[in-house]
Order: C-alpha cells, then structure tokens, then sequence
C-alpha cells in the first residue's frame, strides 16, 4: 500500500493511536484523511495540523446511521482504518453484563458495520486497503478485562474471513495487533487493574509509524511495538503459551 498520495479515513482519530495515526499519515504524503469521532468537537486540534487535508467526521461505531453518512461523505478513501475501540474492566462472569455487550457492540458489530459501508467506497475507488487496530489480547483471555479480549478475538477472526472475500476485489486486509500503548485506555485498565501498570508503554507516535511501514510493507500482520513483536512470535510458535501468559494477568 503507498501511503503516498492515499485518501484515508481514521475512526478514533481524536485521541490516543487514532491521533498518533493522522499525524503519521499526513507526514508521509496522504492527499487528504477523514479524522472520524463521534464527537466531531473534539477533533479541533486535529484538523488544526493540516486544515486543508484533515477532513473532521461524525461517526459512531453504535449508531449506524452516522456510519452510513460517513460513508456517503468520504467517498474518495482508499484507506480504511478501523482503529476505534472501547474498553470495560471485569470479571465476564459477574461484571455488568451491559458493559460486556457495549464492548461486544463498539468493537465486532461496529467495526464490521463500518467495513460493510466502506467495501463499495474502496471498490469504487479502484481497490485499496483496510487496516483492523485488534490487539494482543486477541491470543488469550485475560480474565480482568471483561469482554475486551473476546471482542477483539472475534475482530481477529472477522479480519481474516473479509481479507479472504476481498481479496479478489482488490483489496487488502490488515490486522493490527498493539501490545500496552501510552494511552487514556492504557491509564484507564492500570487505575483499575494494577498488574498492567508494570507493562511497558509505547510511546503513540512510535506505535503510529510502525503501523505505517507495516502497511508499506504489504505486512498482513502488523505488531508495531516491541512488546507485541514479542508477544507475536511465541503466538506462531506456541499459542498455549501466548494464552498462558495473558490469562495468568489477573
Ligand atoms: N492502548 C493500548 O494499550 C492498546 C493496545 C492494543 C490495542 N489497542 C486498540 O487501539 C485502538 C485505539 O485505542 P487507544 O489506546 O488509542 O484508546 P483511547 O485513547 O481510549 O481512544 C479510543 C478511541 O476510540 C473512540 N471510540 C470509542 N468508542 C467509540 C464509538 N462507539 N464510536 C466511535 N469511536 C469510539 C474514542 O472516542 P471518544 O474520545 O469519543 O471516547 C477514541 O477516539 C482501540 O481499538 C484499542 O482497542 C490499544
């Protein structure tokens, strides 16, 4: 994928690796990125960086209407980053089981109702590509992290049931698997869960620049840091490991 020249949309783009990322777009020559929120407000200082590429967008992974608009709105992308997502700390046996179907919602349901919307975008457009943001917690089920790991398992698996549809149609499809990053959702699992206040944190604009070269690079799987590279080659090697670690953080 050549970055260079791209159109690209970003969901998340107001905060955290979704900001880190139109940065990093912008920087290696995107004609033009849709930043998307769902509160189009917050990308002020967003499109503030390049008023005249940065496009700011109404999108709310729970509320399809405003994917449908988006879609409608950003018909010239040829690069699709699904990088949104949320988070809800707890045990999935006794947590509030509403939190548990919020995740479930924003980060399986809402990243496949944003794919479905944008496939004829892309197709129209020649072809492209699109990038998943999952996680590692997709290889194992940390048990502190309620619904977390199993929607971005499910991400996982979705990601790789439309690269092979879309294939043929031109398209390519990335998956995106970031250990723990230097975030508000980072911030937000240490103060509640302190095992992962130990975790290394990379830093978002590293992070950001690594997914990039992984897309440049036609990588179908992308770990950008090195804790997820780690993370990574023990998972090809030995999955039971990769579990075993992920599931003792309790
Ligand atoms: N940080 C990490 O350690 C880490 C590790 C692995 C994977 N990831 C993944 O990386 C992606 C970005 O995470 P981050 O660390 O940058 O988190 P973040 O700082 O918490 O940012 C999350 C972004 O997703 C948006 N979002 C949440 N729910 C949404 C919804 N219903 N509709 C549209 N946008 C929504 C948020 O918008 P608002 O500002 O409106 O809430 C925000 O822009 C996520 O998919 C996350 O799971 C993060």
């Amino acid at each position: 994928m050549k970055i260079d020249g791209s159109t690209v949309l970003v969901t998340g783009a107001n905060r955290g690796i979704g900001r880190a990322l139109v940065s990093a777009f912008l920087a290696r020559g995107a004609r033009r990125v849709h930043a998307a929120a769902r509160n189009p407000a917050a990308l002020e200082p967003v499109v503030a960086e390049a008023p005249d590429r940065v496009l700011p967008l109404a999108l709310d992974l729970t509320v399809p209407a405003t994917i449908d608009a988006a879609a409608q709105a950003a018909s010239d992308v040829t690069l699709l980053v699904n990088n949104a997502g949320t988070h809800a700390v707890g045990h999935l046996l006794d947590m509030d089981l509403g939190a548990v179907e919020d995740v479930m919602r924003t980060n399986c349901l809402g990243t496949l109702r944003v794919l479905r919307a944008f496939v004829p975008v892309l197709e129209r457009n020649g072809g492209g590509a699109v990038a998943n943001v999952i996680s590692i917690g997709a290889f194992g089920g940390t048990p502190s992290l309620g619904g977390y790991p199993a929607s971005k398992a499910a991400l996982h698996l979705m990601t790789q049931a439309v690269r092979a549809d879309l294939a043929p149609r031109g398209i390519a499809v990335h998956a995106v698997f970031p250990g723990p990053v230097d975030t508000d959702m980072l911030d937000y699992v240490a103060r509640n869960e302190p095992a992962f206040g130990d975790f290394p944190r990379a830093p978002v604009a590293e992070v950001a620049a690594a997914v990039l070269d992984g897309l440049e690079a036609g990588e179908e799987d992308i770990f950008p840091d090195a804790f997820a590279a780690e993370v990574g080659r023990v998972w090809r090697a030995d999955p039971k490991a990769v579990e075993r670690r992920l599931s003792g953080i309790t």
